[in-house]
């Protein structure tokens, strides 16, 4: 008889954005006129940059000819997306990343939820709350989250709070945690931290021998010349933390599917047999065992990202949802409502004018105004009483779903 890996029998019944999609389709099945805005999960709208375009039908172009078809490429990606992503991504800012230390994958969602098989059970997680769902469920996967209690935490799990009263900079862990989780700008609450700020992380992990996880798909998005793009940005960094990076909301890929991960070289953990062993090595090991690699249609699709005209394109679409993103926020703060976020980040974070939970809001806001948003309870406990919207929607949408809001009753 096989056995169940019995960790995933005590997540809850769906992922956050599956459980809204239930909603909105019971909700639509019942009113099916209902012209629905959604401002819900953060995917993109804008179409493809037409450089990306461009280089894709190239891509194809190539793979239908037999002198330059290609089949299994690198599992680490190929070399002229990498190279072209420590000269525009990391040079600039002054960090020097070694081409080995790259790793193209499909997006930055899978290596979060996969990262965790490098590391032992019995280490402690800490997430800031609120959080993306992806790295609590994916270590309640890996056994490492503990009970879920009736408050919404994992017994196991370290939460540090992020709300309104700390103007949503986590405090230090007060109690040990080995593996930190940080995604700036963040998601859900659209804040960032500073430079300074990002510091005491690093010289928290530094001094304590813990693991920063960093999750910078949004750092696109930001405006503000205090903001680090990369924690690499920060001494030291690169002995204690991975960085994350995503294609989806810097350029549109959310159904094309790229992102990278960096693993420096002298990023070490322990190992009670063997001493210190190399981060980069075992990723290595994992990603050539399980994983064969992005496409090449994908990875040419990437590379074009970095081009004057593939820059100057993503920009304008970037540009674009900003802008829907100061819409919100002046629409939103105009009648009244306290709203976070959005300066930096593509996500606006207000609390529920009425004090009311997370998912009434939601559900008045979806029955009464036909507005789908994301319930701020769904990213973690502190998250109640607060709601995200995405500014990636069409500026019609974003116009429309403001005029809503503003002859709402309440
Ligand atoms: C979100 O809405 O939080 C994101 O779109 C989810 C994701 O990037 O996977």
């Amino acid at each position: 008889m096989v056995l169940v890996n019995e960790n995933f029998l005590s997540l809850p019944g769906n992922y956050l954005f599956s459980e809204i999609n239930k909603k909105v389709m019971a909700f639509r099945s019942r009113y099916p006129d209902a012209e629905l805005i959604r401002m819900g999960i953060g995917d993109v709208t804008r179409p493809l940059a037409k450089a990306v375009i461009d280089a894709m039908h190239q891509a194809v172009s190539e793979m239908s000819d037999e002198n330059t078809f290609r089949g299994y490429g690198p599992e680490q990606g190929y070399d002229f997306l990498i190279k072209k992503i420590i000269e525009n991504d990391f040079l600039p800012r002054g960090v020097n990343i070694l081409p080995e230390e790259v790793f193209i994958s499909d997006g930055c969602k899978s290596d979060m939820g996969n990262i965790g098989g490098l590391f032992d059970r019995e280490n402690v997680v800490a997430v800031t709350d609120p959080v993306y769902p992806v790295y609590v469920d994916s270590n309640v996967m890996d056994g490492r989250a503990g009970q879920l209690q009736a408050s919404g935490m994992w017994n196991k799990v370290v939460y540090l709070p992020c709300t309104a009263e700390n103007g949503f900079i986590p405090a230090l862990p007060d109690k040990p945690a080995d593996i930190i989780y940080l995604c700036y700008p963040n998601n859900p609450t659209g804040t960032t931290l500073t430079k300074a700020e990002l510091k005491k992380w690093v010289d928290y992990a530094l001094e304590t021998g813990s693991l920063v996880l960093f999750d910078a798909a949004y750092e696109a998005f930001i405006a503000e010349d205090t903001i680090p793009h990369s924690i690499y940005e920060i001494d030291g960094a690169k002995e204690c933390a991975i960085e994350f990076r995503s294609f989806s909301k810097k350029a549109g890929f959310t159904g094309i599917r790229c992102g990278y991960t960096v693993v420096p070289k002298v990023l070490t953990v322990k190992s009670a047999a063997n001493g210190k062993v190399c981060l980069n090595a075992l990723w290595n090991r994992r990603q050539t065992t399980k994983f064969n690699g992005v496409s090449y249609i994908t990875q040419r699709a990437a590379e074009a990202v970095y081009t004057p005209e593939g820059k100057k394109q993503c920009d304008e679409n970037s540009a674009y949802y900003m802008k829907n993103a100061a819409i919100i926020r002046s629409g939103l703060k105009k009648i009244g409502f306290n709203v976070y976020g959005g300066v930096n980040a593509p996500y606006i974070w207000f609390s529920t004018p009425d004090n009311s939970g997370s998912w009434h809001f939601f559900d008045r806001m979806l029955r009464e105004i036909h507005v789908i948003g994301t319930p701020g309870v769904g990213f973690g406990p502190s998250g109640e009483g607060y709601i995200r919207l995405t500014a990636f929607g069409s500026r019609e949408d974003t116009i429309a779903a403001m005029k809503r809001f503003e002859s709402w009753t309440l």
